[in-house]
């Protein structure tokens, strides 16, 4: 039997702070303490063994280990959901601080892991907080992640907003797929290869999916209801072009690397 030590050396192609993660993570070991001159049962080298050949094949340690941290949020992840972005962080952080109030109705579209809603109820207790996307895989696992946090979001199956009543929701809050087809060959093999397709793509310039989801809010959102959405860097054009033929305010506010990635749209009182 190989002490830890002696595995990790196997895998000088695994950068080892991946596997303090993993150890910590899957097997409980603390980070400061590990226990390189133990011999792992059988059991822990095996699972060792897979997921070093996972994370040297490329594989993001999230879906490695089966978490991703959003916020204050650990969340489960998996191959059926992206893995949430501190972007996504960034555009949550702006609905809590300038949009949402308590009592408001939030809509998440493309809800994947569930991070933006389940992230919002708990901050935010009061609203009422439901999710939406069209992969039934991703609202599985949702669902999965809110009761395991023992939070009250509702996550259903839809295309968009199609399902939605009337001026049903005061926010709606989304980051859909924005990467154009096109833009494919420009995207890190880790991505390309691992995270669901149906989580990145939207049209050849990536698009299609939010100006569908701009025209459907013109009836779900209630007047003076607020749409925040995160998109691509290059796509304000188009965005600000949208409001203008929807009669609707906008704003577009930056990352922390300084691209105009977030988009606020204000409906008419
Ligand atoms: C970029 S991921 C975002 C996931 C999650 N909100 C996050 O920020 O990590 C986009 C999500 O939109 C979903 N989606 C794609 N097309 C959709 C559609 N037509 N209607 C609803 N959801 C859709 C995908 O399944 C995916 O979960």
């Amino acid at each position: 039997m190989k002490t830890w030590a002696q595995l990790f050396s196997e895998h000088p192609e695994v950068p080892l702070e991946l596997f303090h993660w993993w150890l910590s993570d899957v097997l409980d070991h603390s980070l400061v303490n590990l226990p390189l001159q133990e011999r792992p049962d059988e059991k822990a080298e095996q699972a060792f063994q897979q997921a070093a050949h996972r994370l040297a094949q490329g594989e993001p340690v999230q879906y490695v280990c089966g978490r991703a941290p959003f916020r204050d949020l650990d969340l489960k992840v998996d191959k059926r959901v992206l893995i949430p972005r501190p972007e996504t962080e960034q555009l949550v952080q702006i609905a809590l601080d300038r949009f949402i109030r308590p009592g408001h109705r939030v809509l998440d579209v493309g809800s994947g892991s569930g991070c933006i809603a389940l992230s919002i109820k708990k901050t935010l207790p009061g609203c009422q907080v439901e999710g939406r996307d069209i992969s039934q895989d991703a609202i599985d696992l949702a669902r999965e992640n809110a009761k395991a946090l023992n939070l009250d979001v509702p996550f259903k199956q839809a295309h968009l907003l199609s399902d939605e009543p009337f001026r049903s929701w005061e926010i709606i809050i989304s980051n859909l797929p924005y990467i154009g087809e096109k833009e494919k060959a420009d995207l890190p093999s880790n991505v390309l290869e691992f995270e669901p397709h149906l989580a990145l793509f939207s049209g050849p310039d990536g698009t299609d999916l939010i100006l569908e989801l701009l025209r459907q809010a013109e009836n779900v959102l209630a007047p003076g209801g607020t749409l925040l959405l995160e998109t691509g860097e290059s796509q304000g054009t188009v965005w600000r072009q949208a409001a203008a033929d929807q009669g609707w305010g906008i704003e577009g506010i930056k990352d922390l690397a300084d691209r105009e990635r977030f988009w606020i749209f204000q409906k008419e009182a």
